[in-house]
């Protein structure tokens, strides 16, 4: 390995002072790991290491990494039409795509806008909300309800939808477009408090936009079905279109395929990313119903949508996609699911009662164990890779987000490591 370990250094040394790096202060943090291959569950370093990945790149890899089926589609499309632009062209990926995220979508949600990030996906879904009423001719209804502790992306538009108090974006507060937050409306006082909010303000209001399910990236905090329903029936009563960002909760990462199922609610508006590819290829999608599209359905040229990125509907992005909607009709994801919940609430129940630990909670094949406070959290993340793990807690939560394919026994490797070395926390030895 050592001709490897030295090829590696050499293109680190040379390149990294040249990057700059996600949420991460350069000057202090510590240097990332270099991967050299990746497969199934597992992260290869370029050292030789091999890391039991408990993340799925921010759960994207549903069905792996390096699988097969995605590989072969993609180099096929490679070898016949890597990208053409949108703009006047289409082609069989993208058409077969859109008819096959329509047909699994609830309702009328059927018309499908692809782009090549969750967060542009949120700003597609927030623009297309916007311009429902402009072509209307109604031009009050400039501002969105959104919810504390949620988060939807890194672009302006999204930023100004994430949790302004609590969220990541809490240095821009001030600099954003000015929304309305609330508390989800999970008991009596919340959802008095969002009825009287858009009693008051309704017509200034062009919708809500929530996480369904699961506030991911906000904290990992999972709430009910109910809510959802009781955000429908707010919407309804007040006739504001209600988006659904189900980037996290998509495909089946929250238990069923899309958390609307689940709740059985029809939002207006819905965005997908993450997953998408199975991890594979930047590609996300905006997918609007009936009644939303309709508002764009004109003679008049301004009413159209002005939107489109350069790579919007990549040809081998979707050929990645529609192989990863192959294998989730061929295999047993949901049920793999199912199962990695169950291994994962077995697994990191002994967490429960650690002195630091306020909670243990799992949903679909998402493990969370919150902590008190996480004082050196890269000390911890360094920790995990010397346990053999690729985990990467933020904030004060440790969590699991593995690949729906991960072995029982990598899978238990991952909590064993996660009570490990939350139990050296408690004790204080981290
Ligand atoms: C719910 C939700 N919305 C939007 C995004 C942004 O997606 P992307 O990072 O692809 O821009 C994320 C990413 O974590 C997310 O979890």
């Amino acid at each position: 390995m050592e001709w490897k370990r030295s090829g590696a250094a050499d293109w680190y040394a040379a390149g990294f002072g040249h990057l700059w790096l996600p949420y991460t202060q350069m000057k202090t943090a510590r240097q990332p790991l270099a991967v050299a291959r990746t497969h199934g569950s597992r992260i290869v370093l370029t050292d030789g290491r091999e890391l039991i990945d408990g993340i799925a790149s921010w759960w994207t890899a549903c069905h792996g990494y390096s699988h097969p089926h995605i590989g072969a589609a993609v180099e096929r499309q490679l070898a016949s039409l890597p990208h053409v632009m949108f703009g006047g062209l289409v082609h069989e990926q993208a058409l077969t795509l859109a008819r096959r995220l329509a047909a699994l979508m609830p309702g009328d949600l059927g018309r499908v806008f692809f782009s090549e990030s969750g967060s542009v996906a949120v700003e597609v879904a927030m623009k297309m909300a916007l311009q429902y009423w402009l072509n209307q001719g109604i031009r009050t209804r400039k501002r969105f309800v959104a919810f504390r502790g949620g988060y939807h992306g890194d672009t302006t538009g999204a930023m100004a939808v994430t949790d302004p108090a609590a969220g990541m974006h809490v240095l821009f507060r001030g600099f954003l477009p000015e929304h309305f937050f609330v508390d989800l409306p999970t008991n009596e006082e919340s959802t008095a408090a969002l009825s009287q909010l858009l009693e008051r303000h309704a017509t200034e209001i062009a919708g809500l936009i929530v996480e369904p399910l699961v506030q991911g990236a906000g904290g990992m905090r999972f709430y009910d079905a109910e809510t959802l329903r009781r955000l429908r029936a707010a919407a309804d009563r007040y006739g504001l279109l209600l988006i659904f960002d189900e980037i996290f909760t998509g495909f089946g990462r929250a238990g069923a395929i899309f958390a609307c199922a689940e709740a059985g609610v029809v939002p207006d508006i819905i965005t997908v990313g993450k997953a998408l590819t199975g991890g594979t290829l930047p590609l996300a999608a905006t997918i609007a119903r009936r009644n939303i599209f309709d508002a764009f359905w004109s003679d008049d040229p301004t009413h159209a949508l002005m939107h489109g990125p350069t790579f919007m509907a990549n040809a081998l992005a979707c050929a990645a996609a529609n192989a990863s909607l192959d294998l989730f009709e061929r295999e047993p994801r949901l049920q793999q699911v199912k199962a990695i919940s169950a291994a994962l609430e077995g697994g990191l129940a002994p967490c429960r009662g650690l002195a630091e630990v306020k909670d243990v909670r799992v949903k679909g094949a998402i493990g969370v164990v919150e902590l008190a406070r996480i004082d050196d959290l890269d000390r911890l993340r360094a920790r995990f890779v010397e346990e053999g793990a690729f985990i990467r807690p933020f904030g004060s939560i440790v969590y699991l987000t593995p690949a729906f394919t991960i072995g029982a026994e990598e899978l238990v490797r991952l909590t064993d490591a996660v009570v490990k070395v939350v139990g050296e926390l408690s004790a204080g030895r981290i």
